[in-house]
């Protein structure tokens, strides 16, 4: 959690303010992610993890506030962003592959001209140079620049996410947020997609913050990794880390709540209805560059009892 991250956040809370109740979203987030480095964001359906990449995007909507906290990307203040500011930080600088985003393309308008768009409101080019840079785009993501003329009907779902992506690194961004970028999709086109994304960043470079709540995809694809319970961070370290020494009663819950893509054949256990947790203190180091929160004595007695495949060792 040093300062020579491209994205740094602390103690980041985020708040959607209801008239009967708040709720706390995000809960004292921090964590950063370097250059050129795959962050896995893992978690339960509705622990905050779109809420957390709307936050960096700015994205946030009433009644959505930042309670508290920071977020830096590349030395700035990216809370502070102004109108111009942020229009050139989305996009060019942080691009958002959304949850669900294949269904997002316009049905109306072919991939061609949509493409177009990006080029021509960001970029001082002719429609032209435009329209061959989306040819380079699409040929970049294994699609034949001939589905530039496509409607988005035309294409299956996978080749639609590889368009959303596509459009995603038009302009180069140093950092790339995919928000479950493969969940509508079938296990062999979600691991086609995954492979593109590896291909692209190793070619281009740039940082991707990776959310998803299937381990498996996450392993394999990330270098660092954060598990998040209802708002919180309950580990964090090393993806191969967590992987094989997860600190963590729900970090191992969740890991044997998915198959492994490769290795051996094993039996699979689900989260269960008693992997919840009341109180989840602040993250402590449990190893190198490996931290996990405290398991309250509370917790660790309802938690032992219901996750009895999960060995000893815990802290
Ligand atoms: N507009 C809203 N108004 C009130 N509460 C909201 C709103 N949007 C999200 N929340 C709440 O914020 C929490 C986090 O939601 P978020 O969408 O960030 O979760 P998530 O981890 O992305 O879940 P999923 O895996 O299902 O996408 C949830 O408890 C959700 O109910
Ligand atoms: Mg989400």
């Amino acid at each position: 959690m040093s300062n020579d991250k491209l994205l740094d956040i602390k103690n980041l809370t985020v708040q959607y303010r209801g008239d009967v109740r708040t709720t706390t979203a995000v809960d004292d987030v921090s964590f950063g992610i370097a250059e050129g480095e795959i962050f896995g964001l893992a978690g339960e359906s509705g622990c905050g993890k779109s809420t957390i990449a709307n936050t960096i995007l700015r994205l946030l909507k009433y009644p959505a506030e930042v309670a508290g906290g920071s977020i830096m990307f590349n030395g700035r203040d990216v809370l502070a962003l102004n109108g111009e500011e942020l229009r050139q930080f989305r996009w060019r600088e942080v691009a958002m592959v959304f949850q669900s985003a294949m269904n997002s393309l316009n049905p109306v308008l072919t991939i061609g001209e949509q493409m177009r768009d990006i080029f021509t409101a960001h970029l001082p080019v002719t429609k032209r140079e435009a329209d061959a840079r989306c040819g380079e785009l699409l040929e970049m993501v294994q699609i034949d620049q001939g589905r530039l003329k496509s409607f988005p009907h035309q294409l299956s779902g996978g080749m639609r996410q590889r368009v959303v992506i596509a459009m995603a690194v038009a302009l180069r961004p140093r950092m790339l947020i995919l928000d479950e970028p493969t969940t509508a999709l079938d296990v062999v086109v979600q691991q086609e997609i995954m492979a593109e994304i590896k291909t692209l960043q190793a070619e281009l470079g740039f940082s991707v913050l990776f959310i998803t709540h299937d381990m498996s995809l996450m392993v394999e694809l990330s270098h660092q990794m954060a598990v998040m319970y209802s708002g919180r961070i309950v580990e964090q370290g090393p993806a191969s880390t967590l992987h094989h020494r997860a600190a963590h009663l729900y970090t191992r819950a969740l890991m044997n709540a998915f198959p492994p893509i490769t290795g051996e054949r094993v039996e699979l256990r689900g989260l269960g209805e008693g992997v919840r947790l009341r109180r989840i203190d602040n993250l402590a180091p449990v190893g190198p560059n490996h931290w996990a929160a405290p398991i309250s004595d509370e917790d660790r007695m309802s938690l032992a009892q219901q996750s009895t495949g999960a060995e000893g060792g815990q802290q």
